[in-house]
């Protein structure tokens, strides 16, 4: 233990971790994730830079966090880890996909600032990307601190909002993706059905964020357009400089985010020219989110 360090972005959140060999070929292999799962607790968003992973040893550090998730639309293309899923642009020819193309539609979806399977009862605890592949310009990931945004709001407003459920909703955030995705099927839709969290969350920590992003519908019990518009209104100042750190990718980073109290979104890039190729999984949550 005590073997890691952290060097911060700089930014309100997301730390550099030095001292742990995540591709797993030296005799610092093990796991630590104590120590990591605190880091990712303090810093929301953890880089590991300059490691070639194989699929194994990926799988082997999502698992030391938790149980995997299986995507509604899992991939196929890692046959033996149906937990890995290539975030890709790159078509079954080996080309790039078209602007249009559904892959390249739900990857553009991922440009709404979002936390990751929050339509779940129980939404995953983090996300980890490895970059196979990276465009010479954009695709970057940003992250914000909705812990921050949540303290930036005076007294009287938090105390509004703390005792407000949202609506999430798997089939509402894929009919808002930006262009034509293929229908949605009776079975997926059967398997999501929307789910309600706290506007207002408490980590086991104490500590209070705004939990919403793409997949928040509205608020429940409000008329539609006004639970949508207050929505906005907290995804725009949670957006601010302030609240963000923007991760400008190379080759081989592995980036770990903490979905419970931080949005991220991908930057847009050109998309039907440049490749981006990340293997992602994601660690499911042990226990739905709690209020104040
Ligand atoms: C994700 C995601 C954004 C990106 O993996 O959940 O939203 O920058 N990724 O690829
Ligand atoms: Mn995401």
């Amino acid at each position: 233990m005590g073997r890691l360090s952290y060097r911060p972005t700089g930014a309100p959140l997301g730390a550099f971790v030095e001292g742990f060999d995540a591709a797993g070929t030296g005799p610092l292999a093990a796991v630590p994730v104590d120590e990591l799962a605190a880091g990712l607790a303090a810093h929301g968003v953890l880089v590991f830079r300059g490691a070639a992973i194989r699929p194994e040893r990926f799988v082997e550090i999502g698992r030391a966090f938790g149980e995997l998730e299986i995507l509604p639309e899992p991939d196929k293309r890692h046959p033996g880890h149906p937990e890995i899923f290539d975030l890709s642009n790159v078509g079954p020819d080996g080309g790039v996909v078209a602007y249009d193309e559904p892959q390249s539609v739900f990857l553009r979806g991922t440009e709404r600032w979002h936390t990751d399977s929050s339509f779940r009862e129980i939404p995953c605890l983090c996300t980890m990307l490895n970059a196979i592949e990276v465009p010479p310009e954009g695709g970057e990931t940003e992250f914000a601190d909705m812990r921050a945004a949540h303290d930036a709001l005076d007294a009287e407003r938090r105390a509004e909002l703390a005792g407000l459920m949202v609506v999430h909703s798997y089939e509402y955030s894929r009919a808002n993706n930006p262009g034509e995705m293929d229908p949605m099927s009776d079975e997926e839709r059967a398997k999501y059905p929307p789910v309600r969290h706290p506007l207002v969350r408490v980590d086991a920590d104490g500590r209070r964020s705004l939990y919403l992003g793409g997949h928040a519908s509205h608020i429940d019990g409000w008329p539609e357009q006004r639970g949508r518009e207050l929505l906005a209104e907290l995804v725009a100042l949670a957006g601010q400089d302030r609240f963000v750190y923007r991760h400008v990718w190379e080759r081989n980073d592995l980036v770990v985010w903490d979905n419970r109290w931080t949005l991220h979104r991908l930057r847009p890039y050109d998309i039907a020219r440049h490749r981006r190729v990340m293997q992602r999984i994601t660690v499911a949550g042990t226990e739905p989110p709690v209020g104040p």
